[in-house]
């Protein structure tokens, strides 16, 4: 038998009903408020990523899907969206400002894990350009517009990273710290800590925790200019009574944000989404000056958070005279009506299994011109207006 490559999953059934739910959410929330969808390709220069994540990130020395194609070139399956998104928007749409939404699959070669995936999808949202606070406040807005919807519980929590310079001075700081304790320190923070430092603060491992809490926070390291922009987001916030948690460990594992980081995490730790701002992206990667920010949802994180939405139809056309099924079908159709219908001109009393099966309140009986209700067992003549009002 071929087996199924680790780390990937079939969406079938009860969670493909999900899916397509949250998809349809995805679309109808943020492309109904302004954001254009772009697709951009899977297959990515590994230069891209290796610059815009960092050399250093976890995602570019352990993670990525990375290979020589035939013509000898470094390609990635890519890691995540907004890298490929800013590239785009260099090429394209360098000169305006404008908002985008992208939905597909991401590559991570990662310990799979409920909730962590090698092949995964995310629905991201971007806004780039010339953009200030009032642009990172309409991406958090937007996203709770959409969690909400989707009626999930969750905490936002946000913090300040402050500039790049403030970082690395950070960082330096966080190091001879860490070095200090690094006896103390869990095997895979000691890992981190040469190559990765900021990441030590993510962990989770009880060994780390004690050292993390006494670690130097870095509120401390970050620039006037950058705090004012952080205060005023959360008076915005405030006013717009947007409840929110400041974290100063949320640092985030990719390298291009600066000022505003922030995760929308569910009741029980997970995170459901994450973001920031990345001013220095496009510059990193040597194709503009513009600025950005968004955030990007771990969609199978929010499919196996929601409980299950039956927006199947509740009809089922049966009948064996070919004709007579399709002019029914057309006159739902016309009536805005969704339904099933036989894969094939089976016997009659199959396709009823089949209609049964499919939970369907009403089956409409094209032989006999009859509506038959499930629920009760009465047949009665057909009628749309039946199917209409229901
Ligand atoms: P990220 O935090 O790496 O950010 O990923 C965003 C979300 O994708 C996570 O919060 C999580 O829900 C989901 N996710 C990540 N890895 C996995 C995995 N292995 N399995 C399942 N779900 C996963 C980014 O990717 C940034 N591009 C977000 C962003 C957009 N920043 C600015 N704009």
């Amino acid at each position: 038998m071929i087996e199924q490559v680790k780390g990937t999953q079939n969406i079938f059934e009860n969670d493909a009903d999900k899916f397509l739910y949250i998809r349809n959410k995805f679309f109808s929330v943020f492309n109904n408020s302004g954001y254009s969808y772009v697709q951009t390709p899977h297959l990515e220069y590994s230069e891209l990523f290796e610059k815009s994540i960092g050399q250093n990130s976890e995602i570019v020395t352990k993670q990525m899907y990375q290979f020589k194609d035939k013509g000898g070139r470094s390609l990635v399956l890519r890691p995540e969206g907004t890298s490929s998104i800013v590239r785009y928007h260099s090429q394209y749409q360098k000169d305006i400002t404008n908002q985008y939404s992208y939905f597909g699959q991401m590559f991570r070669y990662e310990n799979p894990q409920k909730n962590r995936y090698r092949e995964f999808t995310q629905g991201g949202i971007e806004i780039i350009g010339n953009i200030d606070t009032f642009s990172d406040f309409q991406i958090i807005n937007d996203s709770i517009k959409f969690l909400t919807e989707l009626e999930l519980k969750f905490t936002l929590e946000i913090n300040t990273i402050g500039s790049i310079k403030d970082r690395e001075n950070y960082t330096k700081e966080l190091y001879n710290y860490f070095k200090l304790n690094e006896n103390e320190l869990s095997d895979e923070s000691k890992e981190k800590l040469e190559i990765n430092t900021l990441r030590i603060l993510d962990s989770n491992n009880q060994e780390d925790i004690p050292i993390i809490n006494k670690a130097p926070v870095i509120t401390s390291y970050i620039n006037e200019e950058s705090l004012n922009k952080y205060g005023l987001l959360k008076t915005i916030l405030l006013k717009n009574n947007i409840p929110f948690k400041e974290n100063t460990s949320l640092v985030r594992g990719l390298d291009y944000y600066n000022d505003l980081t922030f995760e929308f995490v569910g009741e029980d730790g997970l995170v459901l989404g994450g973001g920031g701002r990345y001013d220095r992206l496009a510059e990193i990667l040597n194709i503009g000056t513009f600025n950005g920010v968004g955030v990007a949802f771990g969609i199978e994180r929010i499919m196996n958070t929601i409980t299950a939405k039956n927006t199947n139809p509740k009809i089922y056309i049966i009948g064996l005279n070919l004709e007579k099924i399709t002019s029914y079908c057309h006159l739902l159709d016309k009536n805005g009506i969704d339904y099933y219908k036989p894969p094939r001109l089976s016997k009659i009393n199959t396709q009823f299994k089949n209609a049964k099966n499919f939970n369907v309140k009403y089956v409409v009986n094209t032989d006999e011109d009859t509506i038959k209700d499930l629920e009760n067992n009465i047949s009665i003549d057909f009628n749309i207006e039946v199917l209409i009002d229901n």
